[in-house]
């Protein structure tokens, strides 16, 4: 037997019993005379204790040479602590050792194997089997798992069940590229793997399955960030006979659910905004509401004054920023300084500070008067101690500038604060959305989403103007989740194939295993996909998905440690009736 206990079990309850335990060794302080050693497994850490009086000299001995992450076995008694450690579950006994094993030594490891290490990035991924030894990298996946859990309990009981789709399929598009493998025994033809299940899943309601679900992974071949990973997992519903609401309220029920059990937060009914409302609001379709600074339009109040900045622009739009007022030249300076980087791109930057004084303080003062900016102030809700900053151009443009901005001074003041949880609904998606480069229609969201009902006739004379039955779910600034009511009329889904552009033979190609389908009896059905690396990293306050990602990929799309992607080499490129690359013609 390796083990009595885990390094995370004894306390004084144990006080005088024999005990087996087994770990790594995370630390060795030798006095020459007495030697103490960390211990430590997935449970915690146990305090050993050798010494030259109580311990046998051979044991005593082996204890001197142990180096860190040494595995060992020791057999021994539990003995109070003359020191007690009051941080930890085990601070109040230590391990008088009678009997050492080296189980397996080990290499000195590249980086310190605590909670804060001396390891860069690139070297923890490389021997990412360590860094999952470190407590907060095994705390977030300790988390992910009580997320994942509580999600599959939950849909269980309300009766989804758990179905697994392919992965060698033909490409489902989601707006991003495919990873595609070659097939072997199909010379010249390739599998996509699933940007998402998509389809399978509405094939699945047409099997009459009535409520899927599924914690599966997807890929996409995107550029990465901080929350996206070329295979990420998703939480993927499905529900038959449903309608958009039934679909928002099983779907809020279940992220109140995780709140409560998980962060034990009580959320009453989500909020909900439309596209369009989140775009005019906030400047962007994932707002974070943790904090107001709401857009105010100013065009009415603001032009035809005679400052030309603002009077030839479509748009006047500004934020109030709570008590920023205090904001010295020098800070303001430099936040224009910050606008203008290429990476925002704003031509300046106007602001108004509205004193505690009543007075006005704004870098326009000889064009407005005090009344103006008075009633400027009445339009943004500003108080007296607030900032008013704004920003004037082309609509799309100066709201994305001002969304950044937004964001920058919640960041700088402090208010997204990672324990405040604010989840919202984005609903009324535009059906489609035009690309200038391409001169055609996307999706917005995925060719089978459904437009509204009342809207089917825009589809042929303003597409633009056609909005659907989908919707994203918010926290925190992040699109945790996405879904939408389907398309389960052939004729529809035909027709909205045409509208993208494809021919009916690509239709045919592509998706004519779906269109098919719908002409045995498709159900109406909708569904949703929250992305779970996501929405466990926004539970444990953080936006970086990495952190709660056992094996992930880096900024390239590597993985470091097992160096992949890497070069087939000749024979099996020829199996795949694969051309080598241009370095290596025949
Ligand atoms: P969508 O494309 O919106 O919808 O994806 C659903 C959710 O998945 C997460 N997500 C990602 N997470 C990490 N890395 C990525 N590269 C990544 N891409 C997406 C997001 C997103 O909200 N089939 C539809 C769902 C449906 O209609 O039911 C779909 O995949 O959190």
């Amino acid at each position: 037997m390796y083990r009595t206990h885990n390094c995370g079990a004894l306390s004084l309850e144990h006080l005088n019993q024999k005990v087996t335990l087994s770990g790594w060794v995370q630390k060795n302080r030798n006095k020459g005379f007495i030697i103490w050693i960390d211990l430590r497994d997935r449970y915690g850490i146990t305090q050993l204790v050798l010494d030259e009086e109580r311990t046998p000299k051979s044991i005593f001995d082996s204890a001197q040479g142990l180096g860190r992450e040494f595995v060992i076995q020791v057999q021994g008694t539990v003995i109070e602590r003359e020191s007690k450690n009051p941080n930890i579950t085990t601070g109040a006994i230590e391990v008088l050792v009678e009997d050492l094993k080296i189980l397996n030594p080990s290499k000195t490891p590249p980086f310190t194997i605590e909670n804060e290490t001396d390891g860069g990035e690139e070297l923890r991924m490389q021997y990412r089997y360590l860094d999952l030894r470190r407590n907060p990298v095994k705390a977030n996946l300790l988390f992910r798992h009580q997320v994942s859990m509580a999600v599959r309990n939950y849909l269980s009981k309300d009766g989804f069940i758990d179905v697994e789709t392919p992965y060698l399929i033909k490409s489902t598009p989601e707006g991003a590229r495919d990873f595609v493998v070659p097939s072997r025994m199909n010379e010249g033809q390739f599998y996509a793997l699933p940007q998402s299940p998509q389809t399978f899943k509405q094939l699945l309601m047409v099997g009459g399955l009535d409520k899927y679900f599924q914690i599966v992974k997807c890929f996409r071949d995107e550029d990465l960030r901080a929350d996206r990973q070329p295979e990420f997992t998703q939480i993927d519903c499905e529900m038959a006979f449903v309608e958009q609401e039934d679909i928002l309220a099983q779907f809020e029920g279940l992220t109140r659910h995780l709140l409560k059990e998980i962060k034990g937060i009580d959320i009453a009914d989500f909020p909900r905004i439309t596209y369009d409302e989140a775009i005019k609001t906030y400047g962007n379709d994932k707002p974070d509401i943790r904090f107001e600074m709401k857009f105010c339009e100013l065009n009415a109040v603001a032009q035809g004054k005679g400052f030309g900045v603002f009077d030839s622009q479509e748009l006047v739009v500004g934020i109030s920023v709570p008590g920023a007022a205090e904001m010295s030249r020098k800070e303001i300076d430099a936040l224009i300084d910050w606008v203008k980087r290429p990476q925002i791109g704003a031509k300046g930057l106007v602001y108004v500070k509205c004193n505690a004084d009543g007075s006005f303080k704004s870098s326009v003062d000889k064009f407005f008067s005090p009344e103006d900016l008075s009633t400027w102030a009445t339009h943004c809700q500003a108080k007296a101690g607030d900032l008013i900053l704004i920003l004037s151009g082309e609509i799309k443009t100066t709201r994305t500038q001002l969304s950044a901005l937004r964001m920058e001074m919640a960041t700088r003041l402090g208010l997204r604060k990672p324990e405040v949880f604010a989840p919202l609904w984005i609903t009324d998606f535009p059906l489609l959305e035009w690309d200038e480069e391409s001169k055609r229609f996307h999706a917005m969201h995925h060719p089978f989403t459904a437009p509204k009902p009342e809207h089917l006739d825009l589809l042929k004379t303003d597409p633009a103007a056609v909005k659907a039955n989908a919707y994203d779910l918010v926290l925190n600034g992040n699109e945790i989740g996405g879904g939408s009511i389907r398309i389960h009329d052939q004729e529809l889904q035909s027709q909205m194939f045409d509208l993208l552009g494809f021919t009916k033979e690509e239709a045919q190609a592509q998706f004519g295993f779906l269109m098919d389908a719908f002409q045995f009896g498709a159900p109406p059905h909708g569904g949703i996909a929250f992305g779970l690396d996501r929405l466990v990293a926004i539970l444990g306050g953080e936006e970086t998905i990495r952190d709660f990602i056992a094996f992930p990929k880096n900024n390239s799309g590597r993985d470091v440690m097992i160096d992949a992607p890497a070069p087939l080499d000749a024979l099996q490129l020829k199996e795949l009736n694969l051309k080598t690359t241009s370095t290596d013609k025949e």
